[in-house]
C-alpha cells in the first residue's frame, strides 16, 4: 500500500472528481485527454489499457475515438478505487445510451499486482495517475515493473501528467496558484482539503519531461517524443516497451 492514504482519498472526492477537473484545468484537460487518445491509438492497437482509469475521462475518449474509426478494441480499465470505478461505470452506461463503443472491463487492484498475462496490451495509457504511482511512493519500482510486464515489447506507453513548468514566470505563477488557491479550493467542493493538499503539493514538487523520461528509461521504456502542454504544467509522453 502507499505511504500516503490515496486510496481512502479517491473513495472520499470520487463524486466531484470531474467538477474539479475541469475548473482545475479551465476545462483544458479534455482537450489534453484527446491528444494522447490519439497518440495511443495512432498504431492500431488492439488492446489497450487505462491504468488508473478512475472516473473514466480517458477510456471513455478511447472508446470514442475508436468507435469513430470504425475499430473495435479491447479496452481495459484498471483502478484500486471501486467508488471511482463505479462512476465510470455509471458514465459509461450513459454514453452507451447514445452512441455504440468498443466492448470496456473495469477490473479493481492495485497498479502494483495487476491481474494482467505478460505482454497482453499493445498500448498502455495513464493520464494524471503515474505521479500517483512513483511520487513519493515506495511501491514506484514495482509499479512500473508492472506497466513494463503487460506491455508487448514495442508497446506504446502514454502518459499524460502535471510537470514542472520550464519558464520561470509561469513557475512562480503555478506555484501560488497550487499553494494558495487548488488545495483549498479543491477542499472546499470536494469536503476533503487534506486530499487536495497532497494533491498541490505533488504537483508542485513533480518532475520535468526530461526528469520523468530519465526516470521512465531506466524502467526500461524508450522515451519517443514528448510536448508540453499548458506552458508547461502538463506534459504528454509518448515511450515504447524496448
Ligand atoms: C488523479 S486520478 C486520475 C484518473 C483518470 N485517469 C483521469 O484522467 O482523470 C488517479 C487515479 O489513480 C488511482 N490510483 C492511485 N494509486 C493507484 C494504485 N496503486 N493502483 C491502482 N490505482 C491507483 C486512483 O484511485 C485514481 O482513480
Amino acid at each position: 500500500m502507499n505511504d500516503f492514504p490515496l486510496h481512502d482519498f479517491y473513495g472520499d472526492i470520487y463524486t466531484s472528481y470531474d467538477r474539479v477537473n475541469r475548473i482545475f484545468t479551465f476545462g483544458k484537460d479534455r482537450a489534453w485527454r484527446r491528444k494522447a487518445a490519439a497518440e495511443l491509438l495512432a498504431n492500431e492497437p488492439d488492446r489497450v489499457l487505462d491504468l488508473c482509469t478512475g472516473t473514466g475521462d480517458f477510456i471513455l475518449e478511447l472508446a470514442g475515438q475508436s468507435a469513430e474509426s470504425g475499430r473495435n478494441i479491447e479496452l481495459g480499465g484498471y483502478d484500486f478505487s471501486r467508488e471511482m470505478l463505479q462512476e465510470a461505470e455509471r458514465k459509461k452506461g450513459e454514453l452507451q445510451k447514445r452512441k455504440s463503443l468498443p466492448d470496456i472491463s473495469f477490473k479493481e487492484g492495485d497498479a502494483g499486482a495487476m491481474p494482467y498475462e505478460d505482454g497482453h496490451f499493445d498500448a498502455l495509457g495513464i493520464t494524471f495517475g503515474l505521479r500517483n504511482l512513483v511520487y513519493e511512493n515506495s511501491n514506484a519500482k514495482q509499479h512500473l515493473s508492472e506497466i513494463y510486464r503487460v506491455l508487448r515489447p514495442g508497446g506504446q506507453f502514454v502518459v499524460l501528467e502535471s510537470s514542472k513548468p520550464a519558464s520561470p514566470l509561469w513557475t512562480v505563477f503555478n506555484s501560488i496558484y497550487l499553494r494558495f488557491f487548488l488545495p483549498y479550493l479543491g477542499g472546499l467542493i470536494s469536503g476533503n482539503l487534506k486530499a487536495y493538499k497532497y494533491l498541490a503539493n505533488s504537483s508542485k514538487n513533480y518532475y520535468s519531461i526530461r526528469e520523468m523520461e530519465m526516470i521512465l528509461e531506466s524502467a526500461g521504456f524508450h522515451a519517443l517524443r514528448s510536448r508540453a502542454l499548458f506552458l508547461g504544467s502538463v506534459m504528454l509522453l509518448v515511450l515504447e516497451k524496448k
